[in-house]
């Protein structure tokens, strides 16, 4: 069983190192893990990611790869030889694709988990239409979660709504990660679909990623520990 500080996952959904370092030092001991994105990736590269791990935090590393498996391997590789504990890919890469990435995770020492997008939450059933796919956003979600979870991937990105399609129809037994949390009470900000960690949980979810409400607040270790406490009763009452 996870704990509940395992779930929480902050988004560094800023431009630059030094306001990453800020934001760190001010979480303190109130969270452990941190998704690293394209934006902060690309501006400072690697070393963001080797300097998090090596003061002892956990990277979530959320540049979702998407390219011909051969090359998706050998990112796969790069980004676990960096140590990180969890990276996205993006399922409609394809089976091949997706098995690649989950083959070289579980060949690494570290052994990061493999992470699959399905349907970006920007588009809608009409933006799948002018790509010349048929599906609804909600089929199409459950095709390439099932697509990803057959190919060896150990989760999916999700959000809460999806969550709760995708654990009926795929069962347990795979982490799902869930943005667009906010605590009881906080502002939706440009989120369409907000959720509580506590519905989140209910729905399936596993790990939470949380930005806004956490980067922004006044006090950043008391709000990531308020969410980690939302979470830890959600769990404990889920059963
Ligand atoms: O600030 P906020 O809590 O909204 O940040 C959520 C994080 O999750 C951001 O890094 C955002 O890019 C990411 N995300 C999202 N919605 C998705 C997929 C990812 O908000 N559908």
């Amino acid at each position: 069983m996870l704990a509940a500080r395992d779930r929480l996952i902050v988004a560094l959904d800023v431009s630059g190192a030094a306001q990453a370092c800020q934001i760190v030092q001010s979480i303190g001991e109130a969270a452990s893990t941190y998704k690293v994105g394209k934006q902060l990736f690309t501006a400072e590269g690697p070393q963001m990611v080797r300097d998090l791990i090596s003061s002892g935090r956990k990277v979530f590393l959320d540049l979702k790869f998407h390219d011909i498996p051969n090359t998706v391997a050998g990112a796969v590789q790069s980004a676990s030889a960096l140590g990180v504990s969890m990276l996205t890919v993006h399922a409609l890469g394809g089976s091949k694709m997706l098995k690649a990435a989950a083959e070289a995770a579980s060949q690494s020492t570290a052994k990061p988990m493999v992470l699959a997008v399905t349907v970006l939450t920007s588009l809608s059933d009409a933006d799948l239409q002018e790509l010349g796919i048929a599906s609804s956003v909600a089929t199409q979600v459950l095709r390439l979660g099932a697509l990803a979870r057959n190919a060896g991937c150990g989760g999916l990105v999700a959000s809460a709504l999806e969550a709760a399609q995708l654990r009926r129809e795929l069962g347990g037994g795979f982490a799902i990660v869930t943005p667009g949390v906010r605590p009881s009470g906080a502002a939706a900000e440009d989120q369409a679909r907000v959720v509580t960690p506590r519905d989140a949980i209910a729905a399936g979810t596993t790990h939470l990623v949380v930005g806004r409400p956490i980067l922004e607040a006044a006090d950043p270790a008391k709000a990531a520990e308020a969410i980690m406490q939302e979470i830890e009763v959600a769990v404990s009452t889920r059963g």
